[in-house]
């Protein structure tokens, strides 16, 4: 069954480019160092639609609103190109690619996804592609389905597989175009191109929405602090868009902490001081948010992760008891600073790519129990939360329908132009639309050197918080008296009524003059 409100969505009509509003073979594709650039020179032909021939799309890594808007920029690019390819949707995510389980994107399936939340068209999974046998198997398949096109829609780990998976091709004369598009709630995936993710607006509104909510709870109640804990992985992206919208009375910004050289407790003590202090004011309530990535920053706790990710990699299927006992000193202190009911999350759990999966470790609720054990208060009271899941798959927001839907169509313009390892930006997006520069990057150009799982690997750098940027120096201004003198914003719930584009406010600070 669809909703009223769905109905009403699906027939938005993002605002489209100016210039790709011309035939797309004669936008012209001007190079530049690492990167290209589309301009409207009302030129004849720059490009040939037979360069494509078919077309497979994957959704990789975690959802993110927006994603079906990309596929419906590269689906109706297809359909003014008037060629007949075919276009594909790899099944779960990179996994169906090598499997070669595809489906076929139809106007029946576009029609019910127009500026739809989640990657549900598709399904979306976490497969690292990386080996010599997976990518052999990708090309037999697009051998047998005719495809010289793979779009890749994924964060920094599934766009190191774009770049990878591009190289091996063009040694291997594959002949295969292979295009990444910036995903991710995150917004760790940004550089002096790529300005924003798409999805990380849509879902910094529905978690500033339901952390205004909180904050009024606690202003009516008068008798909690909230420990909300905010998704973000690393990276603390979220969490200070999040206080920037909303005002909360403590946003941990890893970054700083990291910076700093703070460990777990430094943290739980700095918070209790400002709770302290609302205690003076007759205060005994709050909101405190705490970015997931949060351990991982504190000195100690980060110290610790090395050691275990040392330890996990030497011996396979190591007990518990086994890996605690090989820990130094150090390490094994650190650990005993967490509550032992925590102390499992920290030491079992690894995703595909090899990063400590922060979503799944307690972290608002170690932080509010050091707290408390500091205070040994009995008027202080906590309740904990988690936002993550519920922000991740909710209707994207104007911004990200638009930005989305022409990412989608700079995409593929970059495979027209057969600009294989390249990932699409549009530049300019805080400026009127009219102004939106659209363009590719080459993803290689991105690639690092970072020790995984005990191995140095090539990897997209994770872009974090910069304590040096203008959106920091704002929060650090106005962060002290938030703490003590409640400035709660009650944002309210995204609004859709028409067709006003508004950017994330990070955005809107870093772009002022
Ligand atoms: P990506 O966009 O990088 O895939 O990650 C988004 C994210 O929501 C992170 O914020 C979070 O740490 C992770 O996915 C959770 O992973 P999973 O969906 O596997 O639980």
């Amino acid at each position: 069954m669809i909703s009223k409100f769905e109905k009403k969505r699906r027939v938005f009509k993002p605002t489209v480019l100016d210039m790709f509003k011309r035939s797309l073979d004669t936008l012209l594709c001007m190079e530049k160092n690492n990167t290209v650039l589309f301009k409207d020179t009302k030129s004849t032909k720059d490009a040939n639609f037979s360069n494509i021939k078919n077309i497979c799309a994957i959704l990789s890594g975690g959802p993110a609103p927006g994603g079906h808007n990309v596929i419906c920029g590269i689906y109706d690019s297809l359909v003014k190109s008037k060629t007949n390819s075919i276009f594909y949707g790899a099944i779960s995510g990179p996994s169906g690619l090598v499997d070669g389980n595809l489906k076929v994107i139809d106007r029946d399936l576009i029609e019910r996804y127009r500026n739809h939340g989640g990657f549900d068209m598709l399904g979306s999974g976490r497969t690292k592609l990386n080996k010599k046998e997976q990518f052999d198997s990708v090309i037999a398949v697009c051998k047998e389905r005719d495809i010289n096109v793979i779009i890749i829609i994924g964060g920094d780990d599934s766009n190191t597989n774009a770049a990878i998976m591009a190289e091996y091709f063009e040694k291997n004369n594959a002949d295969i175009t292979v295009v990444g598009v910036p995903k991710t709630i995150d917004g760790d995936l940004r550089n002096e191109n790529i300005e924003v993710t798409f999805g990380f607006d849509s879902a910094v509104r529905v978690y500033s929405e339901l952390i205004s909510n909180i904050e009024n709870d606690a202003v009516s109640s008068r008798k909690y602090y909230h420990f909300i804990k905010l998704m973000g992985r690393s990276a603390s992206h979220i969490a200070l868009e999040c206080a920037l919208q909303c005002h909360p009375n403590v946003a941990i910004i890893s970054e700083e902490v990291r910076a700093q050289g703070k460990t777990l407790d430094d943290v739980a003590e700095y918070i209790a001081n400002i709770i302290r202090e609302r205690r003076k004011r007759s205060l005994n309530f709050g909101v405190i948010l705490i970015p997931e990535g949060l351990l991982e920053f504190t000195q100690d706790i980060c110290n610790l992760i090395d050691e275990l990710n040392a330890i996990i990699a030497s011996a396979k299927n190591q007990t518990k008891e086994e890996i605690v006992e090989k820990l130094s000193p150090n390490g094994l202190r650190a650990l005993n600073s967490i509550p032992l009911k925590y102390q499992d999350e920290l030491l079992m759990t690894r995703d595909s790519h090899g990063n400590v999966q922060f979503s799944n470790i307690e972290s608002e609720k170690i932080i509010a129990e050091k707290v408390n054990e500091k205070l040994n208060d009995s008027y202080f009271a906590y309740q904990t939360h988690f936002f993550g899941y519920e922000g991740r798959c909710g209707f994207p927001t104007n911004f990200d329908c638009v930005y989305t839907y022409n990412l989608g169509i700079t995409a593929y313009l970059l495979a027209l132009h057969k600009k294989s390892g390249y990932i699409c930006f549009i530049k300019n997006v805080a400026k009127n639309i009219k102004k939106w520069q659209p363009g590719g990057m080459q993803l290689s150009s991105m690639i690092k050197i970072e020790n995984r799982n005990g191995k140095e690997t090539r990897v997209i750098e994770k872009a974090l918080v910069d304590l040096d940027s203008k959106t920091f120096k704002y929060y650090k201004c106005i962060r002290d008296s938030l703490a003590v003198e409640d400035d709660y914003v009650y944002v309210g719930p995204i609004q859709f009524v028409d067709k006003t584009i508004e950017v994330p406010l990070s955005l809107q600070i870093e772009n002022k003059n």
